[in-house]
């Protein structure tokens, strides 16, 4: 039985009046029946965690570097997340691999740190618009996915999320039935390639909101969701929460 998971990644927006929703969506699910993760900036993981002692909400970054320390102006390592009180950490966004120019490499070896240091690597792959219209989606998902997990992954260490570019953010969600042949393609690489890659869970994101949370929620091999926009609010992720729980 894989425990369904309801993420939400703030990217780069919040600041110290926002612990305001970490502390209205705790109210709102005080007992969640799913794992219940935010990924806040980096500058308010430890006001997070602090707030959410004692709740089952789970607090994790959105990037670290692949090194334990030294000469790396700018970056944090998986031990300074831990450090702050995260317990997850999103690596492979493909903001970051757009605007970091991250490789699948780079991800890999970030996995391979992030999961060293007791973090659960939420590994996020997918394709973009071109890829998708040129017929090449499931080879470029094979190879971010083959590419971005490192040897060893477990069910407890790691996530997969997968979240076509042309989705995030956009307002455009895939359909059922491009989520559905998605996901049954990564469920049987993960299978395929893990001892555990049955009970690994595989993230949708892209555009979930309270509207389509359900329909997408009752795919097969869906485990949850990766929320950006709609999880800055309690008042929008909740509901997804909600209907999480109620799939
Ligand atoms: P979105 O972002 O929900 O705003 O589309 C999803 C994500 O990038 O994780």
């Amino acid at each position: 039985m894989r425990r369904k998971l309801a993420a939400g990644n703030w990217k780069m927006n919040g600041t110290a009046e926002a612990l305001a929703e970490v502390a209205a969506l705790m109210q709102s699910h005080p007992e969640p029946s799913v794992d219940l993760l935010l990924c806040p900036p980096a500058t308010l993981l430890a006001r997070a965690s602090e707030a959410a002692e004692g709740h089952a909400l789970a607090i994790g970054g959105q990037d670290c570097h692949c090194a334990a320390s030294g000469a790396h102006t700018g970056d944090i390592s998986a031990a300074m997340l831990l450090d702050a009180g995260a317990s997850y950490v999103i690596l492979g966004h493909s903001e970051r691999r757009q605007d970091h120019f991250e490789t699948s490499a780079i991800v890999h070896d970030k996995a391979v740190a992030a999961q060293a240091a007791g973090l659960i690597a939420v590994i996020c792959i997918g394709e973009t618009l071109a890829q998708r219209e040129a017929g090449d989606t499931l080879t470029v998902l094979a190879d971010q996915l083959a590419g971005s997990l490192p040897e060893g992954c477990t069910a407890d260490n790691t996530v997969v999320a997968y979240e076509p570019v042309w989705a995030i953010g956009t307002g455009l969600t895939a359909t059922v039935d491009q989520i559905g042949e998605v996901h049954a393609n990564l469920r049987a690489a993960l299978v395929d390639r893990f001892a555990q890659g049955g009970d690994m869970r595989i993230l949708y994101g892209g555009s979930v909101k309270a509207g389509n949370a359900a329909e997408i929620f009752g795919i097969d091999d869906v485990d949850g969701a990766l929320v950006g926009g709609a999880s800055l609010k309690a008042s929008d992720f909740s509901p997804i929460v909600t209907a999480l729980e109620n799939a």
